[in-house]
C-alpha cells in the first residue's frame, strides 16, 4: 500500500505557491493529477476532472476507486503505527484525557465499522451522527466511511425539531449517539433529543448508544443498541469498502437563504485530495507536531480539519469535549500547554469572548509550543485579530485567516503559515486550484483594486459541493443561477492592489452567529409559529462577541398578553425548532413591515436601522406606507 508522503506536495517558500498557483490555473488536470498520485488507490483514474456549471456537473479522478478511511488509516501503519493519532481532551479537566495511536485508531474504526454491518448497514445508506465531541465520533464518521456509508452529523447544539428534519430528508437508516453530554458547566440528555426526534421519523431502525455519561436512559426494544455491548461481539478488522472517486462520501446541512436547511453532498476522491492539500500547505504542519482546530465535528470545519485533513496527512489531531470559558477563561491555553500544541485554529467569537475576559487568563502559560495560529468561520476584526497576535502569538506566530465554506470543502482563500505575507482582516491569496473573481451587479467583472463585489469562483475545485441532497435544482438555483458560468459564494469581498482578498461578509439572506449561519427566512419561520405573531422580517446586526447577533421585527395581532411574555414566548419556540443558538438577541415589535407596493419586505431598510445608521435609509418613496419606517425607527433597540 502507497505510503502517505505529504511532504511531496508541501509548498515550501511564498515563491514556490506563486509558481504552483500559476501552474495549477493553467493545467489543473496535471496539477490535481501529481498531487492525487500521493494517495492510495485502488484503481487509478482515466480522466482526472469533467465539469460543467451549468448542469451543474462536477467529476473529478473518474473512474478512480479508493476509500478515504484506508487512507487516513491503513495506509500510515508501517511508518506511523505508534504515532499518536488522536488526542482526547475531556471537558473536564480533572478527568484523563485519551490517545490513540494509528493502530489503534485503525482497530477502533474497523470495530465500528463491523457494528454498524452487524446492524444492517451497508454502502450507500444515510447514518445520522448526533453527538458529543468524544472519540467514538470520530470513530464512528470514519466507520461510516470505511463501508461506504453516508454519514450525515449533526451538530448536538440543534434541537430535537431540526434533528428530526434533517433525519427525514436523508432518509437515515440509524442514529448514533451517546446517553449524554457535558459541556462545560451544562449537561445534556442527547438520548433523550434523539428519541423525540424519532417520533417523527420512519426511516430510522436502529439507534446506536455510546457510553459518556453513565445516565440512565430509555432503550427501546429491537431499535437501540449499546455500542459497548454490540462491539464485543464483533472484530476490529473491517476491509474497506471500494469506493467510486464520486461516490457520496457525506451529507452536512446548512442553511441558505431559503426557509429549510439544505444537505451539501460531498463526494469521496476529491473531497479526500483537497482537504489533505489543504491542511498539509496552510498549517504547515510537520511530522511531530501537534495540530487543534477547537470547532465541532458537527460543522464542515471539523469535518476537514479535525479528522479527514490531518488524518489523511498522518498528523496527530487534538479533540476538545469542552468550551473556551469552563471551568476558567484560560482552558484553551491550559489545553495548548499541557500537550505542547503547535497549530491552533479557532474562530473570531471565541477570540473575541476571551478576550472580552482579559489577557491576565493568559499570564500563567507559556504558549512557546505554537507555531500558526489560524481563524474561520466569520471577519475576524482589526482589534481580535492584533489581540490574537500579540497575547496567544506573542508576535512570533504568523495568522492564517482562512476563507471557505460547507460547500467548498476545504480552505479557499487563507495565508500559508509562516509562508505568505500577513495583513489584519485580509484572508490574502487564492490557495492553488481556486480562481476566485469580483463581479459587480451585473455580472462584469471587476478588474481593479479596492473595490467591493460579489465573490465567485470561476473554476471547479476537487472538493467544490456535487449536489445538495435530494435536490439537484436548488443547488443549481443558489450556486450557479445568479451569475453564468461562475460558483456563487454569497459573500462579498473586496481586493487590494497586491492582489489580497478581503472578505466583507454575506450579501444574501444568512446571518452568520458566531461563525453559524442562520438563514432569516429558517428563523422568521419558527418566530412566526408563535400564535400571536401576524408576520415577522430578521436581520443581522453588528454584535461585539458574536460577529452578527440576530434582530427580529415582529408584528403582532391585538392581544391582551403582556410583551415580556410573548418575547420569552418568541425565544422558547426559536430553542425549539433550531437550537438556542438561534435565539434573537433582541425583538422589537412594530406595528407593520416596510414593504414595496408588490408586498416585497424591504430588508435593506431593516438592515440598516439594526445597524444603528437609520440616518442612511436611501430611497424609501417606493414603499407602500413609509410612515411605518418612522415608527420603526422611533422604537429601535439599538
Ligand atoms: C461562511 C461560510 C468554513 C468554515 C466555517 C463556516 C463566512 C468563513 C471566513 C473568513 C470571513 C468567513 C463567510 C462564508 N466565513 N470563513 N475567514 N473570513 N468570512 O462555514 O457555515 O459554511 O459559513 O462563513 O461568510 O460564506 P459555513
Amino acid at each position: 500500500m502507497k505510503q502517505a508522503r505529504p511532504e511531496a506536495y508541501r509548498i515550501k517558500s511564498f515563491e514556490e505557491y506563486q509558481e504552483k498557483y500559476k501552474e495549477s490555473i493553467e493545467n489543473p488536470e496535471g496539477f490535481w493529477a501529481s498531487v492525487a498520485e500521493n494517495f492510495h488507490w485502488k484503481k487509478p483514474w482515466d480522466r482526472v476532472l469533467e465539469w460543467d456549471f451549468e448542469k451543474p456537473e462536477v467529476k473529478w479522478f473518474l473512474n478512480a476507486k479508493m476509500n478515504i478511511s484506508e487512507n487516513c488509516l491503513d495506509r500510515h501503519l508501517e511508518n506511523r503505527g505508534n504515532k499518536l493519532a488522536l488526542i482526547w481532551e475531556p471537558n473536564d479537566p480533572k478527568e484523563r484525557f485519551v490517545r490513540f495511536t494509528y493502530r489503534e485508531l485503525y482497530h477502533e474504526v474497523n470495530r465500528f465499522a463491523n457494528v454498524l454491518k452487524k446492524n444492517g448497514i451497508g454502502k450507500g445508506d444515510r447514518v445520522c451522527l448526533y453527538m458529543p465531541m468524544i472519540p467514538e465520533l470520530m470513530i464512528a464518521t470514519l466507520a461510516c466511511a470505511r463501508i461506504g456509508a453516508v454519514h450525515s452529523i449533526v451538530f448536538a447544539g440543534f434541537s430535537s425539531t431540526a434533528l428530526a428534519d434533517r433525519i427525514q430528508d436523508a432518509s437515515a437508516r440509524m442514529v448514533i449517539t451517546s446517553d449524554g453530554m457535558f459541556r462545560g458547566a451544562k449537561e445534556i440528555p442527547v438520548k433523550r433529543i434523539v428519541d423525540e426526534a424519532l417520533e417523527s421519523c420512519d426511516s430510522v431502525e436502529h439507534v446506536i448508544v455510546v457510553q459518556r455519561t453513565r445516565w440512565a436512559v430509555d432503550m427501546k426494544e429491537g431499535r437501540d443498541k449499546w455500542y459497548h455491548v454490540e462491539a464485543r461481539e464483533v472484530s476490529d478488522e473491517c476491509p474497506a469498502e471500494e469506493m467510486d472517486s464520486e461516490d457520496m462520501l457525506f451529507i452536512l446541512y446548512t442553511s441558505g437563504s431559503t426557509g429549510k436547511p439544505k444537505g451539501v453532498v460531498h463526494s469521496c476522491g476529491g473531497y479526500m485530495v483537497y482537504t489533505a492539500y489543504t491542511f498539509e500547505n496552510v498549517f504547515q504542519y510537520e511530522e511531530s507536531d501537534i495540530f487543534w482546530c477547537t470547532a465541532d465535528i458537527g460543522w464542515i470545519t471539523g469535518h476537514s480539519y479535525i479528522v479527514y485533513g490531518p488524518l489523511l496527512n498522518g498528523a496527530t489531531t487534538l479533540m476538545f469535549e469542552g468550551v473556551p470559558t469552563w471551568p476558567d477563561p484560560g482552558r484553551f491555553w491550559q489545553i495548548v500547554d499541557k500537550f505542547g500544541v503547535n497549530q491552533f485554529y479557532t474562530a473570531p467569537t471565541a477570540i473575541r469572548a476571551l478576550m472580552a475576559y482579559g489577557e491576565e487568563h493568559l499570564y500563567e502559560y507559556s504558549l512557546n509550543s505554537l507555531k500558526v495560529l489560524g481563524t474561520v468561520g466569520e471577519p475576524i476584526n482589526k482589534e481580535a485579530w492584533d489581540w490574537y497576535h500579540i497575547h496567544v502569538g506573542r508576535n512570533r506566530c504568523p495568522i492564517v485567516d482562512t476563507w471557505w465554506q460547507t460547500e467548498t470543502g476545504g480552505i479557499m482563500i487563507s495565508g500559508l503559515g509562516g509562508l505568505s505575507p500577513m495583513k489584519a482582516t485580509y484572508a490574502g491569496y487564492p490557495l492553488p486550484g481556486v480562481l476566485p473573481k469580483l463581479l459587480d451587479e451585473q455580472g462584469q467583472e471587476i478588474r481593479e483594486a479596492e473595490r467591493e463585489g460579489y465573490l465567485v469562483i470561476a473554476r471547479p475545485w476537487p472538493s467544490i459541493l456535487r449536489t445538495t441532497y435530494g435536490d439537484h435544482e436548488r443547488c443549481k438555483l443558489t450556486y450557479f443561477s445568479h451569475f453564468k458560468g461562475y460558483y456563487f459564494t454569497g459573500d462579498g469581498a473586496k481586493r487590494d492592489k497586491n492582489g489580497m482578498y478581503r472578505i466583507i461578509g454575506r450579501v444574501d439572506d444568512v446571518i452568520n452567529v458566531s461563525g453559524h449561519r442562520f438563514g432569516t427566512a429558517e428563523i422568521e419561520n419558527a418566530i412566526n409559529k408563535n400564535p400571536h405573531v401576524i408576520e415577522s422580517a430578521v436581520t443581522g446586526y453588528p454584535h461585539p462577541i458574536k460577529g452578527q447577533g440576530i434582530y427580529a421585527y415582529v408584528v403582532l395581532r391585538d392581544s391582551e398578553e403582556d410583551e415580556e411574555n410573548i418575547r420569552a414566548a418568541i425565544r422558547e419556540t426559536l430553542i425549539k425548532e433550531i437550537g438556542p443558538i438561534a435565539k434573537p438577541d433582541l425583538i422589537q415589535f412594530v406595528p407593520g413591515l416596510p414593504k414595496t407596493r408588490s408586498g416585497k419586505i424591504m430588508r435593506r431598510i431593516l438592515r440598516k436601522i439594526a445597524e444603528g445608521e437609520p440616518g442612511k435609509l436611501g430611497d424609501t418613496s417606493t414603499l407602500l406606507d413609509p410612515a411605518v419606517v418612522e415608527e420603526i425607527v422611533k422604537g429601535a433597540l439599538v
